[in-house]
């Protein structure tokens, strides 16, 4: 057997191992719960682990290693080699670099089946010049030595992909942040960041300016953003320099929502004439889609319907999370025969659980009908956190670490928010859908296929629809699908089918299994902690039913600490009298089923772990906080919870075994 490792050092760092018919990979975020964990070459790689786990081999056993570097790879963070592991493998195994957005090109052509497509990378930055390979930097337009790509166009053909046309940021400078204000951008993703950054506060909550952007009205032209003008870019400073306060949302609002609105028609126009322009000189009816900014579902619909006949494929994990899969993409085909395996919704592997959990809160119950049973719940109104199998890749929950509520419900979209994912009010939710029933419920007639399995597109809902399925309908009357088949996904669908059997409604309501800002559950163990803390009704992990009872709380279960290591370090102005307000910062390393990265945590959860001693309960340790911190109990939930999801302490009533699936 030949195996191929791929390593994607970037943010939303991930590794893929991959044989000649089958891949697993995983982020590393969703081990060591580090939400979009930066891989960097010493880090502590669980996601490695895993992948080797998963396959039941061990370093020594890989055949070859393509890894890709968003950055500069000479920087000595970026090194493969400060990994012995890796180091020692480099001795016998090729060790292959290629640029991020090349990566990104494979994740999209080779998973898409395509013989021959056009492929189009847009994010915020990839790889230096310096990085690039000789037939890169001979298509770069603004050929600079220190230039960044930006925007790239490639060739697929068979299975070789060759560079067309690649657009170059200076001096590493995709956004340039201030400490107020707007940052100034020079690419089309640093262009949705620097709006992110300024109505909420982070240069990646993009998702968000999406969501918010239907709410306003289009107050600055495209031009006042960018123009694509003689093959290239031009960004403007107009909008950045009009924006000089840190107000954040949801202190501004009816400017913020039509700021939100104004980039994404700048995305909208200026994007389709970079586009266009690719298509029309290539002539290419297949098209590959790859880079962050093709998780902005409004854009890709605009496209879709601007060329209707032409093939899209975006693959499910577009952004920096799928890095390595292009990355084992690309090793695969280096033999120049190879069919790659497919890129699929489920990426992970399978954890066996059979419902070992002792704890008096929760009723278990093994149950071989809990399809129907879950279809059921739903009917009845429950809301449900859904576990099965292996994980996907990427920022998607689809339908394996999901969760699931009845979409004819009127006002779930804010209970859900509000106790549940603890987020924004105006965040909408999408829906999963029977793929043969879109047409029943949306409006297909504008484009030319309706096919939606990764989530990736929005459709406006028919008429006389909308009411029954308010809860997944966006304000401006459309909706996000992901549309799923039997052949696709047979436990989702059968779960669909049954739910529609019931209900005669073919969809349901499916969001991401964590909470706002905390990565999508990974392990049965971070599925149980998420269903203690939030308003979630019920869990079904595989065939297993969990329940919570009505008279236990979280608070009644007693927690014992997780720690491997906990290091304080003070600001000292006195030997003879240290003060607990002396402290400069708290590092810890929790244990976990995986290796777990060292973090940082704040004085209120380092005050926390203080109080977790075997005996106290939740109830207690919150009066300890209460008369030292003066802190109420929904300002403690908070801490507790994350705290939980760091895995800083596990609860001593609930002992959850759930085993890592080895191979067959
Ligand atoms: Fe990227």
């Amino acid at each position: 057997m030949t195996y191929i490792l791929g390593l994607s050092y970037s943010h939303n760092g991930s590794v893929a191992l991959a044989t000649r018919n089958h891949i697993v990979s995983i982020q590393e975020e969703r081990l060591n719960r580090i939400k979009r964990f930066r891989l960097t070459g010493d880090a502590e790689m669980s996601s490695l682990s895993y992948c080797l786990n998963s396959a039941g081999i061990v370093v020594k056993d890989i055949n070859q290693v393509v890894y890709s570097v968003q950055g500069d790879s000479t920087d000595y963070m970026n090194r493969y080699e400060l990994n012995k592991e890796l180091y020692n493998l480099s001795q016998h195994a090729p060790f292959i670099k290629i640029s991020h957005h090349l990566a990104h090109a494979a994740s999209a052509f080779f998973g898409s089946g395509f013989d021959d497509a056009l492929i189009i990378v847009v994010d915020g930055m990839g790889s230096p010049y310096t990085d690039l390979s000789a037939e890169e930097k001979a298509v770069c337009r603004t050929v600079s030595n220190n230039g960044w790509e930006h925007a790239s166009i490639y060739i697929g053909e068979g299975t070789i992909i060759s560079p067309y046309h690649k657009l170059l940021v200076r001096d590493n400078k995709w956004v340039e942040d201030s400490k107020y204000g707007m940052p100034k951008y020079a690419s089309v993703g640093g262009m949705y960041s620097a709006v992110a950054k300024q109505i909420f506060g982070g240069l990646m909550d993009c998702g968000k300016v999406m969501g918010l952007a239907p709410y306003g009205h289009i107050d600055y032209q495209p031009e006042a953003f960018l123009e694509y003008e003689n093959d290239q870019f031009i960004f403007k400073s107009d909008i950045s320099l009009q924006f000089t306060s840190n107000r954040r949302w949801p202190q501004e609002q009816t400017i913020y929502k039509n700021l939100a609105a104004s980039v994404q028609n700048a995305l909208n126009k200026q994007l389709l004439r970079y586009i266009r322009k690719a298509i029309d000189e290539t002539k290419k009816h297949n098209v590959c889609l790859a880079g962050g900014v093709f998780l902005n579902c409004t854009f890709n619909e605009v496209l879709y319907k601007a060329f209707r006949g032409t093939n899209f494929y975006i693959p499910p994990a577009p952004d920096d999370s799928g890095i390595s899969v292009g990355a084992v993409y690309y090793g695969i085909n280096c033999d120049r025969e190879s069919k790659c395996p497919p890129f699929s919704v489920e990426m992970g592997t399978a954890y066996q659980f059979k419902g070992e959990i002792q704890t008096e809160m929760l009723t278990i119950e093994r149950n071989s009908n809990y399809i129907d049973q879950t279809a059921r719940m739903l009917e009845q109104e429950k809301v449900i956190g859904w576990y099965q199998g292996g994980s996907e890749l990427g920022p998607r929950a689809l339908g394996h670490r999901s969760i699931l509520a009845n979409p004819t419900i009127r006002n779930l979209k804010n209970a859900i928010n509000h106790s549940i994912k603890f987020r924004e009010d105006f965040r909408p939710f999408a829906p999963s859908v029977i793929e043969k029933e879109v047409p029943n419920w949306f409006n297909v007639a504008d484009i030319s296929d309706h096919k939606s399995p990764y989530m990736h597109r929005t459709f406006r809902v028919l008429e006389g629809k909308v009411d029954k399925i308010n809860s997944v309908v966006h304000i401006d009357g459309t909706s996000r699908l992901q549309t799923v088949t039997a052949e696709q996904d047979p436990v989702y669908y059968k779960l669909l089918e049954s739910f529609y059997a019931m209900t005669g409604i073919p969809l349901l309501l499916n969001t991401s299994f964590n909470t706002m800002g905390q990565p999508i559950v990974e392990t049965p163990e971070d599925a149980v902690m998420c269903f203690l803390f939030v308003g979630l009704d019920t869990c079904v992990i595989n065939d297993t039913i969990l329940q919570k009872k009505d008279a236990y709380s979280v608070m009644d279960l007693t927690p014992v600490l997780n720690l491997d290591s906990c290091r304080v370090s003070y600001r000292i102005k006195n030997v003879e009298e240290i003060d607990i307000r002396d402290i400069e910062r708290v590092d810890i390393k929790a244990i976990g089923q995986w290796k777990e990265a060292a973090q940082r945590i704040d004085l209120l959860r380092y005050f926390l772990l203080r109080f977790i001693d075997t005996r106290r309960n939740g109830w207690e340790i919150f009066n300890r906080m209460k008369e030292l911190l003066k802190l109420d109990k929904n300002q403690f939930l908070l801490v507790y919870r994350e705290a939980a999801k760091q895995h800083l302490f596990r609860f001593k009533e609930v002992s959850i075994e759930a085993k890592f699936k080895q191979p067959n």
